[in-house]
């Protein structure tokens, strides 16, 4: 398992340009199986949860070229099974996005059920519940959802309610109501723009869809979708992450080719830490003047709330803060596992339930640290960025399931960081 070696860091000083997002690529490319008809995907990020989705569909029977590194050709048409096998699924929770699109188009599906990770127990009951309210037949045995169209293949269309905003859960029955006879409702869906990004797709690929990002999503199915060609849109969490880590060191970092208007809550944290922000159509500028950060207090939520992918991140940034800064993690039931390893950096941080509170400290120390998840580790690289002298930190193929060059970007922002290849 590969590791980063990061030497302590005066400012990040520079500009990167955010990738494509992964969590609106992710359901894009599910959404070709919805079709018979060839989906061209483009700003796809180059990541292993990209790499994983894409062996997903291959070995369903999908063609899935990729002309530049970051676009992909996904053809349905010579799909030969409806399984996603445990060994692909046990690697990326967001396999559970084929189920939706399998039903609906193909009839049935037989999904390995996810499991838990790191950040929690991640059921996929509303999905499930979702898809029986359409009509499906579900069974779970042998640690498969196996789902069944109702006799004659098709789904049909029905009112959803969600008791807890799903982000994945909105995106599998919005695909699977694309092919649905009548119109299904999905209301209490999630707002992200990842499914924004989603719906204009499906929109691209003939689905009659209105209400993405509103609570409320109406879809009307339609017989078949078509062909289409779809610009994935930037990465928030991605630019959020570089942006605080230039917060964290007193630098001044700007991310091009990205939205700011995906970003609102964070960048108020931002302006509340001290940070001058400035932003145009398609980038986002923190300077921190060479100032320390201030704490800042922060409460996650469904979008448009406080991300919880930048929770990690922003902790980080409060242990090096002036102040106290209290966070509360409110969508995860363990999303705080980034705490134990930055306490190992010199953090001072205490854990009541489901609040941090967050001593700032002037300067952290280096020591051997272990990513235990995707944003947990990129809260570890921001607070080694700003530790007195050298960090270990082991198990990173947690960040590349979800940072496209993470090498690339810090060192184009000052970063002093290595890659080291473990041969066992
Ligand atoms: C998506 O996960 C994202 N992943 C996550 O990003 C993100 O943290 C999360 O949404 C919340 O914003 C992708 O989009 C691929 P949820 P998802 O369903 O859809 C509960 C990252 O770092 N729930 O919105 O799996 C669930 O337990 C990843 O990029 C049910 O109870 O999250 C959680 O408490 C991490 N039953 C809450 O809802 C269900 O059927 C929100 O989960 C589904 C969810």
């Amino acid at each position: 398992m590969d590791k980063f070696i990061i030497a302590s860091n005066g400012p990040l000083n520079g500009e990167i340009d955010a990738s494509g997002a992964k969590n609106a690529a992710l359901p894009i490319l599910c959404a070709a199986l919805l079709s018979d008809e060839p989906l061209h995907v483009t700003n796809v990020p180059k990541l292993w949860d990209v790499n994983t989705t894409r062996k997903l569909l291959l070995q369903m029977g999908c063609t899935a070229e990729q002309p530049t590194p970051h676009e992909m050709l996904i053809d349905a048409r010579p799909i030969s099974t409806c399984v996603a096998p445990y060994e692909l699924v046990k690697t990326m929770r967001a396999s559970i996005l084929v189920l939706g699109p399998l039903v609906a188009a193909r009839g049935e599906a037989h999904v390995s059920l996810p499991g838990g990770c790191a950040i929690g127990a991640r059921p996929v009951d509303l999905h499930l519940m979702g898809l029986e309210a359409m009509g499906a037949e579900i069974r779970l045995e042998g640690g498969f959802v196996h789902a069944q169209a109702p006799a004659g293949g098709r789904l049909k269309g029905a009112r959803i309610v969600f008791d807890t905003v799903t982000v994945t859960g909105t995106e599998n029955l919005m695909m699977a109501a694309t092919l649905a006879d009548g119109e299904t409702v999905l209301e209490n869906a999630a707002r992200e723009p990842e499914v924004v990004d989603l719906a204009r797709c499906l929109r691209a690929m003939g689905a009659q869809l209105e209400g993405e990002g509103t609570t409320t999503i109406r879809v009307r199915g339609v017989k078949a979708l078509r062909a289409a060609k779809h610009q994935v849109l930037p990465d928030r969490i991605e630019t959020g992450s570089y942006l605080v880590a230039g917060a964290a060191t007193r630098g001044r970092v700007r991310v091009n080719k990205t939205d700011p208007s995906m970003l609102d809550a964070v960048l108020v944290k931002l302006q509340q830490a001290g940070g001058k922000i400035s932003t145009g159509p398609d980038f986002i500028e923190v300077d921190m003047q060479g100032k320390r950060p201030l704490a800042v207090n922060i409460h996650t939520m469904p979008h448009p709330g406080f991300p919880t992918d930048m929770q990690a991140q922003m902790m980080a940034m409060n242990c090096l803060a002036e102040g106290v800064g209290l966070i509360k993690e409110t969508i995860f039931e363990n999303r705080f596992m980034h705490a134990q390893e930055l306490l190992r950096l010199g953090a001072d941080i205490r854990i009541e339930g489901n609040t941090a509170v967050v001593h700032g400290r002037e300067r952290l120390q280096a020591a051997p640290i272990m990513a235990t998840d995707l944003r947990a580790s990129a809260s570890l690289v921001i607070a080694a960025l700003a530790a007195d002298g050298e960090t270990f930190i082991d198990r990173i193929y947690h960040m590349d399931r979800g940072y496209e060059d993470i090498e690339g970007k810090f060192t184009a922002l000052g970063a002093k960081i290595k890659r080291v290849a473990k041969l066992i």
